[in-house]
């Protein structure tokens, strides 16, 4: 078999090489494939072009930079960009916060936020508090840090990732946080949750989020949002913690960052946290080649100005209500669809199988082609489909994007039937 020299992530050997997986160009909310097909993308990309492709004030920034200054640093050094983009960003954080690293990766982020956290409690002069605990099912990224804290099994133990300073809790009972942190709550220096967990697009719930925030009071742990995926507007407001009684002491963000055109990451920390490394000699061990380039900065501040131009949280929020009523019209209407979870314009499709039974996860990537056949990009999940739609969608290409679904789903049934396979 000839195999072509890329080697893409996660896609095992018999489905690389396909033509119909391989995407040529993308425009607004559609991506065209090699085979020369357009399909409407239910997606966002990799949930990182909210604003949808090819926006033309975020590409002319980072042409304008790229000429003006093609390459300068934060290591060891500062850059005028990375400050711009910095202020932007505690701006639009709120004032609870201070200070912004910069990173090139969701999972690189959380690598750095892991060292932050230890070395904080090291300059607290409580250097044994190094364990780092999140949520299983949670996703943080493949970075060997991040992989580490990743909660869903992704092959850590085969690939040697050492989590012995890791612990995973249940996100849904609370309880078992606070049984962790009765035996070892002074030797956890951070505790990191995704406000909506990504596979499945489970919200943390009121309860939980109330149990955590009394424990980081009684045990003096960080409390870290991964908002890698939740920011820009994805989930309703600007950030998903924003709607949190008390804010984390760290928020991290990526994919929204840049609208999805440069490999950017930030690290948001509250001004609280900020001043416990401000002082004489202090250096954290971080640092990233790429990371805060002025075509980087440009394409932040650029994505922020877009957001606020289009209104894009309104329109998460508008769009985010006629979801509500087209998801609920489709579990009223069609017996494949058990359920839907999710918050904002990041919702899941929770799928019976053949027997009634929630969908095995064998059959998740024949619903996720069947739906791509009927001309649209869904993302696998737990049990179903995930429905991630730049929040500059129309009505007319939710209502596609929706038809397509359907279209998708009734055609894997007939598939199914025809030949007898379970699912
Ligand atoms: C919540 C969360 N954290 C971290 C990551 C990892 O980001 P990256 O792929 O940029 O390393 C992701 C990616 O999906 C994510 O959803």
């Amino acid at each position: 078999m000839t195999r072509q020299a890329l080697w893409p992530s996660l896609l095992e050997p018999s489905r690389q090489g396909d033509d119909g997986l391989c995407t040529v160009s993308a425009k607004g909310v559609r991506v065209r494939l090699a085979d020369g097909r357009e399909l409407l993308c239910g997606t966002s990309g990799l949930w990182n072009a909210n604003l949808g492709y090819g926006n033309e004030a975020i590409a002319e920034a980072v042409a304008t930079s790229l000429r003006d200054a093609s390459y300068l640093s934060v290591f060891r050094y500062e850059n005028a960009y990375a400050r711009r983009a910095a202020q932007a960003l505690v701006d639009v954080c709120g004032p609870h916060y201070r200070r912004v690293l910069f990173s090139t990766s969701g999972g690189a982020a959380n690598d750095l936020v892991m060292k932050l956290a230890r070395l904080h409690h090291a300059l607290r002069g409580d250097s044994g508090r190094k364990v780092v605990v999140g949520l299983r099912g949670s996703y943080h990224g493949l970075t060997f840090g991040s992989f580490g804290l990743t909660g869903e099994d992704l092959g850590q133990q085969l690939y040697g990732v050492d989590q012995r300073l890791v612990r995973h809790v249940s996100g849904d009972d609370p309880a078992e946080l606070a049984e962790l942190l009765e035996r070892q709550g002074g030797r956890v220096a951070a505790v990191v949750v995704e406000p909506v967990r990504g596979s499945g697009a489970v919200p943390l719930s009121p309860h939980y989020l109330g149990r955590l925030l009394g424990l980081r009071e009684r045990y003096g742990f960080l409390l870290v949002a991964d908002e890698v995926a939740t920011g820009f507007g994805r989930t309703g407001p600007f950030f998903a913690s924003q709607e949190w009684p008390s804010q984390p002491d760290v928020l991290v963000t990526s994919k929204g960052l840049t609208n999805g055109t440069m490999a950017a990451a930030a690290v948001v920390v509250s001004a609280e946290l900020a001043r416990s490394f401000d002082r004489p000699g202090v250096v954290l061990a971080h640092g990233e080649t790429q990371a805060g380039t002025p075509s980087t900065c440009a394409a932040i501040l650029a994505t922020l100005e877009e957001m606020d131009r289009l209104d894009a949280v309104g329109r998460s929020r508008a769009l985010s209500r006629k979801l509500d009523g087209k998801l609920a019209e489709l579990v009223r209407e069609h017996p494949r669809v058990l359920g839907t979870e999710g918050r904002g314009c990041f919702r899941a499709l929770k799928l019976a199988g053949r027997d009634g039974g929630p969908l095995p996860g064998s059959e998740v990537a024949a619903v996720v082609a069947a739906v791509r056949d009927a001309g649209a990009v869904t993302h696998p999940g737990p049990g179903g489909v995930q429905l991630i739609p730049a929040l500059t969608y129309t009505d007319a290409e939710l209502t596609e994007l929706l038809d397509r679904v359907r279209a998708g789903l009734d055609a894997h049934t007939a598939a199914v039937a025809g030949t007898g396979v379970a699912g």
